[in-house]
């Protein structure tokens, strides 16, 4: 365990991220109560913060004064304000309608606005302001993903006494599509505060490498160089230094995961599930937050044609897909949600019959235990991004078939193909190639499936969120001298 001074030292290890763990939900008569935080980030950071004693600076998901500090989930945590115009400028402005599109291959068009930006800056200030009051004499800590970019730097100028570590989440893009952002290089600036920087895939790493060579600064094997000087533009004397960029592929709790699919309840839940669909032949699964980089609509096109040519049919093959309600007043958000809506409904007006819809469409986010039932129940995983960082449905998915069946259908876009070779990788824009992947897989014979899905298996508990914690931040504290490393079990 990493030691936690009292809380008016700060504490030695402190993750600071747009979102906390918990999300506030206030139900119409005005009472609140804390759910599970949307995404990948929160469901890969969580189980290392629950071990590793700790701080987590974070917004509670509503718009409002911050709570006090308080614990929740076994981590302590604290709350940063922002009101209602940050989350439409910050959050869903900046964010999610510049930022996320722009790093997620230009999917959909991202937009530029000064005020965004503005907001951007002033919130990344105030989560750093955070941070730098919580941290205690020379903490490591560690900012993730693309919505506080900004922090590590503004950090480094408030407490040049801390180690910082920054991690990508997402993408980061190659070199021709960063430079359409207005402040490239404020990005690159906020990012190089950090003595470490972290990204899913060597590829994102080069592009960071790239943009920094492309922006003037010498790099070498994974090192950007900062002279001893004042840079782009700052008035300051920087002393030269180093930082390092590198891919740390993240990943799941993946025994903690796998529990669940051997528990005997939840195992009766998946039968029950398989019973409740009126016990199909084939059972095809998607489970996403509802966004465009998702490939929602693509899977939806695919399993369509096939229904449509009786390769597959209802009801003796249903499609479930879950979709957790994500960022809905961004407008491309907006549009997605009711073109899959419309997809859904004439897939199920042209397919279904009374009593069996071709399409269980299901926009709520679903508790773990349920959705461990439902890996257990599906025959074939769809995971069919545009583009993904990684993908943590596909390791979950993959942990949970202690059976060793399943079929598992993998975008090669998503980084977690580079792990999981053995699932069927297809490019979701080749909606043949889909279909022919989903045909295959369904058609899996039971031994094929085990050989697949024990090498795929192998991979996920080897190298699982524990261990990516571990060598991310042995790395990072190794990355600043000098002091004593927050050790991660
Ligand atoms: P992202 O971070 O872009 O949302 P990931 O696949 O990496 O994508 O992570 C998604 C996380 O959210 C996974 O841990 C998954 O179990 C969870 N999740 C996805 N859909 C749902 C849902 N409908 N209900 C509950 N959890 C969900
Ligand atoms: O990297 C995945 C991620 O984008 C996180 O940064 C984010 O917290 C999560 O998915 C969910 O998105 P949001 O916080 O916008 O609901």
């Amino acid at each position: 365990q990493s030691q936690t001074s009292d809380s008016d030292q700060g504490s030695d290890l402190v993750v600071v991220a747009n979102r906390l763990p918990v999300d506030r939900k206030v139900a119409a008569d005005g009472t609140a109560t804390w759910k599970p935080s949307p995404g990948g980030l929160v469901s890969a950071l969580e189980p290392v913060m629950q071990r590793n004693s700790g701080a987590w600076v974070g917004w509670t998901g509503q718009p409002g004064d911050a709570p006090e500090p308080f614990e929740a989930r076994g981590i302590h945590l604290i709350p940063v304000e922002l009101s209602k115009k940050d989350v439409e400028d910050f959050y869903e402005g900046m964010s999610n309608g510049a930022l996320w599109p722009l790093y997620h291959d230009v999917i959909a068009q991202p937009q530029f606005h000064r005020h965004w930006w503005e907001s951007y800056v002033r919130v990344n200030r105030r989560f750093a302001e955070k941070a730098a009051e919580n941290s205690a004499e020379n903490a490591l800590v560690w900012v993730q993903d693309y919505q506080l970019q900004l922090v590590p730097q503004m950090l480094r100028a408030l407490r040049p006494d801390l180690r910082i570590a920054f991690f990508n989440h997402i993408p980061f893009p190659p070199y021709e599509i960063f430079a359409q952002l207005p402040w490239r290089r404020q990005v690159l600036d906020g990012l190089l505060g950090a003595d470490q920087l972290g990204f899913q895939r060597p590829a994102d790493a080069n592009n960071f490498l790239r943009a920094c060579r492309r922006n003037g600064l010498a790099t070498r094997r994974g090192l950007v160089h900062l002279p001893a000087e004042p840079r782009f533009g700052s008035p300051d004397h920087h002393p030269s230094r180093e930082v390092r960029a590198a891919a740390f592929p993240i990943s799941i709790d993946a025994e903690q995961v796998a529990a669940l699919g051997q528990r005997p309840d939840i195992q009766e839940r998946a039968r029950e599930i398989r019973r409740e669909l009126g016990d199909p032949k084939v059972v095809l699964l998607g489970v996403d937050r509802l966004d465009y980089t998702k490939g929602i609509l693509h899977r939806l096109k695919a399993v369509e044609e096939l229904f449509a040519e009786e390769v597959l049919s209802p009801p003796d093959a249903v499609l479930v897909q879950v979709a957790t309600p994500s960022r809905d007043r961004v407008e491309e958000y907006e549009k997605m949600k009711r073109d899959v809506e419309v997809t859904v409904g004439r897939i199920n007006g042209d397919y279904g019959q009374l009593g069996h819809p071709a399409v269980h469409y299901l926009h709520q986010s679903q508790d773990r235990e349920e959705l461990a039932a439902l890996y257990l129940a599906a025959d074939v995983m769809l995971v069919t991004p545009l583009r993904d960082g990684m993908n943590l449905v596909a390791k979950e998915y993959v942990a949970t078939r202690h059976d060793e069946q399943g079929a598992l259908v993998l975008s090669e876009f998503a980084g977690a193909a580079i792990e999981l070779p053995q699932a069927f990788l297809i490019n979701p824009h080749d909606i043949d190639g889909v279909k022919a992947a989903i045909v295959r897989a369904a058609g899996l014979s039971p031994r094929e499936a085990t050989r697949r899905m024990r090498a795929m298996r192998r991979r996920v508990f080897e190298f699982d969120v524990a261990r990516w914690a571990s060598t991310f931040l042995k790395v990072a504290a190794s990355a600043a001298e000098p002091s004593t490393p927050g050790r991660v079990t």
